[in-house]
């Protein structure tokens, strides 16, 4: 018989939100008539902007025409779309990066799930502390994070503790790194990390020779000026970053699926004879060996969104869901919880009234509210006494939901 790889048996018993989502079927099981408002998973509920369901019908009709029918595409994305990326996401910021430093993908849960394939396993990874789980997880399954502590801690993994007290972002590495995943604006906590914050890890990085995986999914949310949307903003970045983007929480592609990942042809990492071997080209080896590229049709939608009239209905989407983190935030604020993020990010992540773990609470709102959110420990050790809702609901839903839980918090 085959044998499985060991390591995904290292792994928690289940996925954080397949957890959550087998939690809710059984509970609205049991009690068919409640009607539940889910704030958990970050998956957007408004319709893609028009501009971009015209280009998507648009790139439907011309598959449907032999002289305009296309196969295969190129793997790492068309250069209508990488070229609009370029201008826009980085040549707008002031940064330069080329078109074929940029990976177009199905998504940044995919692409930040993978990247660690390219490192030796015996690399050793730092997270922040909570964490989007695929960083962890996947390393895990590639052998890299060692044996689970009764902590709820990997003994081979650095664990940076984002706290109220650090104002959740991360401290540097107080030991040999190879990987920092770094995800700002942040999910699960909302923080942003600030232009000299950042400086000091793209120093670090530089001084100890670690690769930086910067997650920048949530950029769009971005408010308060002067906080950087893209790590190539600081000098020297490009030597030691990877940066993700997403269309999913700005453009609504969560179903849909398009986002980018770019790899600077001066980032490197070391072979086995200490030489240097740049990362861009291993990426690309990667992806043209396991992924066909996007759709087309996808595409075509994704780059909709750099005209006028996509990014001004992409702006107004973004209006909309921070407009609900403001509910929220508010509400709860108002209820006399203690409230973090939501103001540069559509995640809002609330301290548990005292006496209640995270799971204690969301158990408590999913059986007495009806509102599910995202219990923080199960983003690491960190987010225990935390629990996360997003920005991301229907307007009458998100304002319901702040109704309920004010009438069912503790006395
Ligand atoms: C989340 O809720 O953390 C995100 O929706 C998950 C994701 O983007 O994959």
């Amino acid at each position: 018989m085959a044998r499985v790889n060991e390591h995904y048996l290292k792994l928690k018993s289940s996925y954080l939100f397949s957890e959550i989502a087998r939690r809710v079927r059984d509970f609205q099981a049991a009690h068919p008539e409640a009607r539940i408002i889910r704030l958990g998973i970050g998956d957007v509920t408004r319709p893609l902007p028009p501009a971009v369901v015209r280009a998507l019908h648009e790139a439907v009709d011309e598959m449907a025409r032999a002289e305009s029918f296309r196969g295969y595409g190129p793997e790492t994305g068309y250069d209508f779309l990488t070229s609009l990326v370029a201008e826009h996401d980085y040549g707008a910021l002031g940064v330069s990066v080329a078109p074929d430093e940029i990976f177009v993908s199905d998504g940044a849960k995919q692409d930040s799930g993978n990247i660690q394939e390219i490192f030796a396993p015996d690399c050793v990874v730092a997270l922040t502390d909570p964490v989007y789980p695929v960083y962890l997880d996947s390393n895990v399954m590639a052998g890299r994070a060692g044996v689970l502590d009764d902590t709820g801690r990997y003994d081979r993994v650095a664990y940076l503790p984002c706290v109220a007290e650090n104002g959740f972002r991360p401290p540097l590495p107080d030991r040999r790194v190879d990987l920092v995943y770094l995800c700002f604006p942040n999910n699960p906590t909302g923080a942003v990390l600030e232009r000299d914050a950042l400086r000091a890890w793209v120093e670090w990085a530089r001084q100890h020779e670690a690769v930086l995986l910067f997650d920048a999914a949530y950029e769009a949310y971005i408010r308060e000026p002067g906080v950087p949307h893209s790590i190539y903003e600081i000098e020297g970045a490009r030597e030691v970053a990877v940066e993700f983007r997403s269309f999913s929480k700005s453009a609504g592609f969560t179903g849909t699926r398009c986002a980018f990942t770019v790899v600077p042809k001066e980032v490197a990492g070391r072979g086995p004879d200490g030489a240097r071997v740049a990362l861009n080209p291993l990426w690309f080896r990667r992806q043209s060996t396991k992924f066909n590229g996007v759709p087309y049709i996808v595409q075509k939608g994704a780059a909709a969104v750099y005209a006028d009239e996509g990014r001004r209905q992409v702006r107004e989407l973004i209006d909309f869901y921070m407009d609900n983190a403001r509910i929220i935030r508010d509400g709860l604020e108002a209820a006399g919880l203690t409230v973090h993020g939501g103001r540069n990010a559509p995640y809002i992540w609330v301290k548990t009234p005292p006496g209640l773990s995270s799971w204690d609470f969301f158990d408590l709102l999913l059986t007495e509210a009806h509102v599910v959110g995202t219990p923080g420990s199960g983003f690491g050790p960190s987010g225990e006494g935390y629990f996360r809702l997003t920005g991301f609901g229907r307007r009458e839903d998100t304002e319901e939901a702040v109704a309920r839980i004010k009438t069912r918090l503790p006395r």
